[in-house]
């Protein structure tokens, strides 16, 4: 397979894998590095700067600095969006080498970094960029001769942790909002996908932000990324990432009641019935799970199919697994590529197993693809019973479970039957029974006849266990914002 480094020369030359702090890129202080992986080869792309907890609190220093005492404080709002959308600008510019980075270090297929993500990475920014100067307070009518106005303000240092599934995106949804309400920011990195964050890293100082303003440190999340939800110069904490990883995060927030917004884990239901457009809604449910490997917090897992067409999708979502196009993430004919790292790609073979031997009927896949990568086949599950664990836990990879419903009534109970909350979707010809799953499904995001339709304008985020707070639109600004009440006498 030609994905290795060694075939993109140019690329290899230009990683930057040492960490951003106060506008320098610095080796971390224990001199400490760790390899990351290209999952389609199992060979180590480059060995990246390991941050821990003396580099977090540079970082967070720097980042204080900037925000209580730099030119990012008193810039104009407007300029501050300027910035912005320059970074937008200089990714667009960049767009197919940051694509081919982002694929090199993810696995995910170029196509898709470079017409799925990419793209969205840079309405983003480009979003965000024209809030920085639209964020307004609201005159207050209070009781008396008093003049009262509210006043929102930047929370102040914004401490960032983010995962390996799509990478750029996701430092574009925290950046975006974050410099928009003039944050300063210390992200750290998945360890898996560190590359192309450091690479927006030298845009971002290409561009001209201030020193501070935008800090990176690569690193773990038991060193690095505890240290920055206990450090006491950090504001606020923005962190996606897996459910578990979020209760721990909020609980050590707590210490220094820091504010916290998460977006977690899903189980998300994808409901046809049998009155849909039955071409469509396999489409849909293709995509809804396929996507970038089936690393989607979103991922439609639990397809559930009115009885009357149950097998018929069955068969129908089978024939298309088994036609998935496996391999080489770099072929343009490519629509699978690896899972991120070995963690993963055990763990979804572990859920597959587990799958066989509670009695689900593996109708394809079910096993690894090839002996060299972290691929694994499109995998179909029918029979599934509510609470088996490939229908009640987060597989995070191409394991879809079809599970047969009878009614309205029974399919919402059961949807709704599962602690998460992040999407959901419908396909119906009925608009009654579409609105009614939109009102009556308990998620953050309900698709109605189609799937994984992101626009930077609209927020997204999860019910329930599935996180807490918004993203993107106008709703992820408050994340970032403290809203100041301002009285004054007038006599
Ligand atoms: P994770 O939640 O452990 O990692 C996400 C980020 O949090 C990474 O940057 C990691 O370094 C950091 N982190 C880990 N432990 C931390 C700690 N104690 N303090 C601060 N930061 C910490 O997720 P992981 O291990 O990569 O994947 C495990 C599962 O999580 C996946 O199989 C999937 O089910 C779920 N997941 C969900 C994502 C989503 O988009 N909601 C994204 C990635 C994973
Ligand atoms: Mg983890």
């Amino acid at each position: 397979m030609a994905t290795a480094t060694e075939a993109r020369p140019a690329l290899q030359r230009s990683l930057q894998t040492k960490m951003l702090i106060d506008g320098q890129w610095r080796d971390s202080l224990s001199g400490k590095t760790f390899e990351t992986i290209n999952p389609a080869t199992e060979e180590v792309i480059a060995r990246v700067a390991e941050g821990d907890a003396a580099d977090i609190d540079l970082a967070v220093q720097a980042a204080r600095k900037a925000f209580d005492s730099g030119p990012w404080r008193s810039m104009d709002a407007r300029d501050r969006g300027k910035l912005l959308a320059k970074l937008a600008d200089l990714i667009e510019r960049d767009i197919d080498a940051l694509a081919e980075l982002e694929t090199l270090d993810n696995g995910k297929p170029l196509n898709e970094a470079r017409n799925g993500d990419l793209p969205l990475v840079v309405d983003c920014l480009r979003y965000y960029a024209g809030w920085a100067d639209k964020i307004h307070g609201k005159t207050i009518p209070v009781r008396g001769h008093y003049f009262s106005y509210s006043k929102p303000e930047p929370v102040g240092v914004a401490g960032q942790i983010i995962p390996w599934n799509f990478p750029m995106l996701m430092v574009a949804w925290k950046w975006g909002p974050a410099l928009a309400a003039g944050c300063t920011i210390v992200m750290k990195p998945a360890e898996q996908t560190p590359l192309t964050c450091l690479k927006m890293g030298e845009l971002a100082m290409e561009a001209g932000f201030p020193e501070g303003v935008i800090n990176i440190v690569p690193g773990f999340g038991p060193t690095a990324g505890a240290a920055l939800v206990e450090h006491p110069g950090v504001d606020k904490i923005a962190f996606t990432g897996s459910t578990e990883i979020g209760k721990l995060i909020m609980r050590n927030a707590s210490h220094t009641l820091k504010r916290v917004t998460l977006e977690l884990g899903g189980k998300s239901p994808n409901i046809v019935f049998a009155d849909a457009d039955l071409e469509k809604a396999v489409d849909g449910a293709m995509l809804g799970l396929y996507l970038n490997q089936g690393q989607c917090c979103c991922a439609g897992s639990r397809l559930f199919v009115e009885e009357s067409v149950y097998d018929q999708m069955v068969d129908r979502m089978a024939e298309r697994s088994l036609n998935r196009r496996l391999g080489d993430p770099f072929d343009p004919n490519t629509e699978q590529g690896p899972q991120v790292d070995r963690e993963q790609f055990e763990k979804i073979l572990g859920y597959i197993e587990k799958g066989k031997q509670q009695g689900a009927r593996c109708v394809t896949g079910g096993e690894r693809f090839g002996d060299k990568g972290y691929f694994i086949k499109p995998t179909v599950f029918a029979d599934v019973k509510d609470d088996m664990a490939i229908a009640t836990d987060e597989i995070f990879g191409p394991v879809m479970q079809v599970l047969k419903f009878k009614d309205i009534d029974e399919v919402v109970r059961r949807a709704n039957t599962t602690d998460y909350g992040l999407a959901a979707a419908v396909w119906t010809r009925d608009i009654t029974k579409a609105h009614a799953i939109a009102d009556r499904v308990r998620a953050g995001t309900v698709w109605v006849n189609c799937y994984d339709v992101f626009d930077a304008a609209a927020p997204f985020g999860g019910f329930k266990a599935s996180g807490i707070g918004r993203e993107l639109g106008e709703k992820a600004l408050d994340n970032y914002l403290e809203y100041k009440t301002v009285t004054i006498a007038l006599d």
